[in-house]
């Protein structure tokens, strides 16, 4: 008989203001979306468990504030994560060029023991809108930055159209095991 063992894994999910990250989360977790914006305050976590190969995994994925103003809780919960995943609307230059700051910030606050292998996951949001045809960063674009930070793993998701979304957090729960 094999015995299955419960892993519990911490995901920091980080990003500017308005790029989907509670819409991502809510699209993977209760399958629902919501086309009316509503800006996270503090910070929240929302549960997931799921099966990988033989381990039962809860996903403790932590949901943040885009707009400083609201990042009232610190960043002191960074600490203790498993898995940071970074998410850009791929329409919105801005919060792609943020990018390094958020790389950055996280790895000062949460203090991995070896931050050159700490797992980050990249996710281009909103691909869905004109049909790509108001994306301002491209695929390309996107991938080289990721392989200057390490080769972090890339995906573009859609929130509204759950495509991409269980694919991307999968990867996320792998890399958050590993690193385990
Ligand atoms: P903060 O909480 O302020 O940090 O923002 P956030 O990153 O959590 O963004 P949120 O998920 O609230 O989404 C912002 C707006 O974008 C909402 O109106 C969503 O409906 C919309 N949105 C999110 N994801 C998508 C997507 O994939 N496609 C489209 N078309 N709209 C999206
Ligand atoms: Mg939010």
């Amino acid at each position: 008989m094999s015995v299955r063992r419960r892993t519990l894994l911490k995901v920091i999910v980080l990003g500017d203001s308005g790029v989907g990250k509670t819409s991502l989360m809510n699209q993977y977790v209760h399958k629902k979306f919501s086309q009316q914006y509503k800006a996270t305050i503090g910070a929240d976590f929302i549960t997931k468990e799921l099966q990988i190969e033989d381990r039962l995994v809860t996903l403790q994925i932590w949901d943040t504030a885009g707009q400083e103003r609201f990042q009232s809780l610190g960043v002191s919960f960074y600490r203790g994560a498993d898995c940071c995943v970074l998410v850009y609307d791929v329409n919105v230059l801005r919060s792609f060029d943020t990018l390094d700051n958020w790389h950055e910030e996280f790895l000062n606050q949460a203090n991995p023991p070896d931050p050159k292998t700490f797992p980050f996951i990249l996710l281009g949001n909103k691909v869905d809108i004109d049909g790509g045809n108001s994306r301002v960063v491209s695929e390309k674009k996107a991938k080289e930055w990721c392989a200057s930070k390490g080769n972090i793993p890339y995906f573009e998701t859609s929130a509204k159209e759950d495509y991409n979304v269980d694919t991307a957090f999968l990867c996320v729960a792998k890399a958050a095991l590993a690193n385990e």
